[in-house]
């Protein structure tokens, strides 16, 4: 059994949770948009062809804020294509994913979508093979009131698909995508990004002096610019600008399942090494505005083409709509990792104040659905719905003393991971820890400062089912293979709390505290 010794004072925090840091994704993109939120005809669907099954499971996991439309699929859109009469609008090639694109889909189904999803919209311009014209119009067209060429076209385009006229009131703008990436359609240097970014953002500012603006940085830390790419980014744009993207996607190679389980000590590095290049860039430019992060893209994702199967892009298939991309099914061991990715983000919510998880349904998702049949959860459905709900109030620093494992890619690093919280108001501390030890079990001893544990509110963990093994997943047959159970192995004990953490598990406990 491993030792875990973790100590937490009430007056050491790192920042009050940021709530848009429980973000997601919908990007068109396989089935994501097309046979997951939206399916006309399905039984479930409501009459604007929204799965009234998948956005039960969207509320359920909670999302704050949802990007959209992309992804690589921004890149070549015409934002123009997804408005105005459905009938009217351009059936496309979509290069990024070589998809039919119908466009029956667009910007007034997902804003609506979203109203009803309760959730913010992030929206994505296209700086790929646009720029700061149809940025511009689009942010006219979204939020500008009426009288206006754009917002009247938007009040008669709403009108004709039966859809609210008021303006959209979108608040986050992402510039572009991944355009650091040899892979995205209009890819480019550093420097001609940097400008692109800094004359975009000032156009769409002009227009709407409230929104707040991404500007992207590097598609993750393996980019040969990683670095460099945000350093010029910025050294353009940083007047202009609100927050850099980051884009983070983890897998385990060649059963390296250590490694695979301390992605989240990478995604700490990367973090810290994107926070020095901003601050380096704000200090010599004699900036005062802070520039944060919006870690836009982040998940598991099992890249076949790397561990030498078949690749899922189709480059030689048929032309079709919706295809079936990237769905990949996410174990036990998945959901840990996703636990301590989301306990990094959290831990550096001081700098990190946007997060998305990619994507929302379907393609690397943590809702699937079939076509014409059932939606259900993914295993890494549980740790991001128990932190949208349960992280509330001041983000606690931590001192972490744990037993060590060794890892191929990272050294040694903390077999137990741990994050926390506390919400002065509802009088709640709540931890997230994993368990990385795929064999052992690992005893923490909590001790508080400043505050005295009443009383243990609750207590669940995901862990390997007593009838499966570390690859166990929810499929459609067994849609509840995993998930979370109660975690009794959680006392008081004095002014200090014990927890027993199962081999490989992820655990949100929630005690009830009162000052010292
Ligand atoms: O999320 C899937 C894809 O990953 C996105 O389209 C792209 O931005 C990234 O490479």
């Amino acid at each position: 059994m491993h030792q875990a010794r973790i100590t937490l004072d009430k007056d050491f925090t790192v920042a009050e949770v940021p709530r848009r840091l429980f973000g997601s994704f919908v990007e068109h993109l396989g089935r994501c948009v097309y046979t997951g939120i939206f399916e006309p005809g399905h039984p479930a669907a409501d009459s604007q062809g929204f799965r009234q099954d998948v956005l039960e499971l969207v509320r359920e996991m909670g999302p704050s804020i949802i990007r959209y439309p992309g992804g690589n699929f921004v890149s070549g859109y015409n934002w123009e294509d997804g408005v105005g009469p459905v009938a009217d609008r351009p059936v496309r090639l979509d290069g990024a994913w070589h998809s039919i694109e119908t466009n029956a889909f667009g910007l007034h189904e997902f804003v609506e979508w979203s109203r009803r999803a309760g959730t913010e919209v992030m929206e994505a311009v296209n700086l790929g093979t646009r720029g700061v014209e149809e940025a511009r119009a689009l942010v006219e067209y979204a939020n500008h009131s009426g009288g206006t060429y754009w917002s009247d076209l938007r009040r008669k385009n709403a009108a004709a698909v039966g859809l609210p006229e008021d303006p959209f009131g979108i608040k986050i703008w992402c510039l572009g995508n991944e355009l650091d990436g040899p892979w995205q359609i209009g890819h480019k240097t550093a420097e001609e990004y940097g400008r692109l970014a800094q004359e975009t953002a000032k156009a769409m500012r002009l227009v709407d002096p409230t929104i707040e603006l991404v500007a992207v940085g590097s598609s993750g830390s393996g980019m040969p610019t990683f670095g460099t790419w945000e350093h010029t980014v910025l050294s353009h744009a940083y007047s202009e600008v609100d927050y850099i993207s980051m884009h983070a996607y983890y897998q385990e190679h060649q059963g390296d399942v250590a490694s695979f389980l301390a992605a989240g000590v990478e995604m700490d590095s990367f973090i810290d090494g994107v926070v020095a290049t901003v601050d380096a860039v704000k200090a010599a430019g004699k900036h005062r505005k802070q520039v944060n992060i919006a870690f836009d893209e982040w998940n598991v994702w099992y890249l076949h083409s790397e561990e030498g199967a078949e690749p899922d892009q189709h480059a030689a298939a048929e032309w079709v709509e919706h295809p079936r991309l990237i769905e990949d099914t996410y174990s036990v061991t998945d959901a840990v990792v996703v636990g301590t990715l989301l306990n990094s983000l959290l831990r550096h919510g001081d700098r990190v104040k946007i997060a998305n998880q990619a994507q929302l349904v379907n393609v690397i998702a943590p809702i699937r659905s079939e076509q014409g049949g059932p939606a259900w959860r993914q295993s890494s459905f549980w740790p991001f719905a128990r932190m949208s709900q349960h992280a509330r109030g001041q983000i606690l620093s931590l001192a972490v003393e744990s037993g060590k494992m060794h890892t191929k890619r990272y050294g040694d690093v903390d077999v137990v991971d741990a994050a926390a919280t506390w919400d002065e108001h509802s009088g709640v501390c709540a931890l997230f820890l994993a368990n990385r030890d795929i064999s052992a079990l690992s005893e923490v001893q909590l001790r508080l400062n400043g505050l005295s544990p009443a009383s243990v509110r609750s207590a669940e963990v995901l862990t390997i089912p007593a009838d499966g093994d570390r690859h166990t997943a929810n499929t459609e047959q067994d849609q509840s293979a995993v998930q979370l159970v109660p975690l009794d192995s959680v006392s008081i004990e004095e002014s200090a709390v014990r927890i027993e953490l199962p081999a490989l598990s992820w655990a949100v406990v929630l005690l009830d505290v009162q000052n010292a």
